[in-house]
Order: structure tokens, then sequence, then C-alpha cells
């Protein structure tokens, strides 16, 4: 069914649910995700504060919900995410008094995170991102609260638990800017010595977080073909286009960063002109074309949301932006982008 239908001997097509739509508040939503798309990720459900708030609380609602949805609709669910520096409590590092925990009380308590969440949904999610945005820009490890307490080995154990968890799970790691080759291959490299020890991982997920016309296709293209050079699937994560001036150099910038607001941030509140419609519409079509000419590495291409309404880029780096990124409108209508996209096949 779908533009799913459409891709299906190409590869998944997946969407993100919001919050909102696991805790029942659109159906219509629902209903369409259940029509176009074959893979889905919870946008925020899974996330370390939401699931796991405190030590001893775990809230499984909305993560109980999307395991069913994705069940109930024959879907590939990807599980997002077991290790991230960001959306996770302070707690975890850091004790009452604000003195940093003792090294292996936090690995052990990665071990009980991993296996409580992956082992609650153990042969219900098909891919989980193990680890997520560990690198930094310049092909770094990132100095996150994981790599200060542990060292490069929590990226290594984290797979390692994973695989222990939920055997039949694919294992991926995901991350944002794979398109900057130093960062990339810094990456590429970690995961080699790796994997030459023994740890297990199955793919790489591209965030493709885009703009307009940045970066370019030949730069997506590089990665991809580098990516499954390495031995490694290619998952095409969290697609949305940002169609909106950029407010700030995107590289280096810390995700939990607002920038202020301003009118001239916000040219098209009063809706897009046609002439960016077509924009999108093309450059959507362009991204498509380049994955299905590589389909034989891709596994998976996942949208960030279903309708402009509902995605993150009305918000950030910018809060209170009308962002136009996704497939469907705010009324749930298909775009242009839509159509072009379904015009390839
Ligand atoms: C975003 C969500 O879309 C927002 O709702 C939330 O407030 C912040 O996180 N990289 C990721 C995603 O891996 O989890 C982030 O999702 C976007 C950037």
């Amino acid at each position: 069914t779908g533009l799913a239908g459409l891709l299906s001997g190409d590869f998944k097509l997946g969407t993100a649910l919001s919050n909102t739509t696991l805790l029942g508040q659109n159906p219509d939503i629902e209903a369409l995700v259940a029509w176009e798309f074959s893979a889905i990720t919870a946008e925020n459900a899974m996330k370390w504060e939401e699931v796991h708030p405190d030590a001893e609380t775990w809230d499984w609602q909305r993560a109980d919900h999307f395991v069913d949805y994705g069940h109930r609709n024959g879907m590939y669910n990807i599980g997002h995410t077991l290790v991230w520096h960001s959306q996770i409590p302070e707690s975890v590092f850091v004790d009452g008094h604000g003195r940093l925990r003792p090294a292996a009380d936090v690995n052990k308590t990665m071990e009980t995170h991993i296996a409580t969440l992956a082992g609650r949904y153990r042969g219900k999610i098909h891919a989980w991102d193990v680890v997520n945005e560990a690198v930094t820009d310049e092909g770094q490890w990132r100095e996150s609260h994981w790599y200060k307490s542990q060292g490069e080995d929590y990226f290594s154990r984290a797979f390692h638990l994973a695989r222990e968890v939920d055997p039949n799970a694919e294992l991926l790691y995901n991350d944002y800017n794979m398109t900057i080759p130093a960062k990339r291959d810094f990456a590429l490299a970690q995961i080699t010595k790796f994997r030459s020890r023994g740890m297990p991982i199955h793919g790489v997920g591209m965030q493709a977080h885009v703009h307009l016309s940045d970066p370019e296709i030949a730069r997506l293209e590089a990665s991809i073909e580098t990516i499954a050079a390495a031995g490694l699937d290619v998952h095409i994560t969290e697609l949305d286009v940002d169609v909106l001036p950029q407010a700030y150099d995107y590289m280096g910038a810390e995700i939990s960063t607002n920038f202020e607001y301003s009118d001239e941030l916000n040219p098209f509140a009063e809706g897009l002109p046609q002439n960016v419609v077509d924009e999108l519409a093309a450059r959507y079509e362009s991204l498509f074309r380049l994955f299905l000419k590589h389909k034989d590495k891709i596994r998976r291409v996942s949208l960030w949301g279903t309708t402009d309404g509902e995605s993150w880029k009305n918000d950030w780096p910018v809060r209170g932006r009308t962002n136009y990124p996704l497939l469907f409108d705010r009324d749930g209508n298909p775009k242009q982008a839509y159509r072009a996209i379904a015009g390839l096949k």
C-alpha cells in the first residue's frame, strides 16, 4: 500500500511516531502511517529520559504502544536509542551531591538499561540504534558523560550487550553529518577496529536532516558508498528537508541549544511559495533517485515524522517557526514532494 508499497522491492520506507500519536491522540496520522509506511521509529518514546526517568522508574506506556502498533501493522520496528548523551537524566552519571559516579556503577547502569529495555521487546524490535551520535564533526570521540566515564569501550560494550539481550535484532550505529569525511571515516575506523575484535554490528544510520541544497547529492553518495564498502548496511534515518534559512552554522552546535526567534527567520508563516514547493519536490526527487540507485546497499529510508505540523523542525534550532520538511501537509494530504517520489516508480 501507499509509497512503501511502491518502494517495497527496493527498501523499507519508514517514519517516526510522536508521543502524541503514541498516546492515541492522532488517529488520522496512525491510519496514514499504516497505509504509507513499512517501518517505524519512536521519535522520543524509547529515549532514556522518557522510558527510564530515574533508576527505579520505568514508563512503558508509549513504548508499548509503539511496539504493538508496529506489530499489528506488520512493520519493521526500529528501537531508538539505547545509548546517547542527550535526553538522559543527569543522575545516571552524577550523584545527589554533584559528584561523578564511579565508572563501574555507570557501566552497571548501562547494562541494566539495555537488558531491561531491549529485553522487554526481544524479538519485537527489528533494529536497534544501539549508540547514537558518539563522534564529533571533527572526527573525535564526543566528550560525553559516557566517554568521560568509560572511555571508548562503552561503545563496543553497548553492542555486545544488545546482542546478548536480543540476538536477532539488527544493530546500528546512528549519527548526523555523516557526509563529513573526517567524522564518517573516524566512525568507520572505530567500528572496523571493534568488529575485528568481535563486536556485533550490522549497519550505520546516516541521519538525514538535510536542507534544500546542503549537503550535495555527491557527498551523500560518497558516504553511502564508503559505509557499504566497510561491509555495513546503510540506513537512511531521520530524513527531513528544512526549507528555512539556516539560522547558524549547524556544525559544532549543541543539539539542545535554542536560538532566538525573529520574523526574518520565519519567512513562510503564511504558506510556502510555489517556487519553494517546486524546489522541495526536486530535492526529494533527487534524494530518492540516489537512494534507488544504491538500493543494493540501503536497507531502509526513514522520514523523521509524517506531517509538516508535527515536525521537530518547526522548533529547532529556532522555536516557533513554520517549516515544511516532510511528505504530508498539515492536513495529512500528500505534497508535491510525495508525488515526485511516487513518480520515480
Ligand atoms: C528529536 C525529536 O524529534 C524532538 O522531538 C526532541 O525534542 C529532540 O530530539 N537526532 C536524533 C533524534 O537522534 O532523536 C532527535 O529527535 C533529532 C536529532
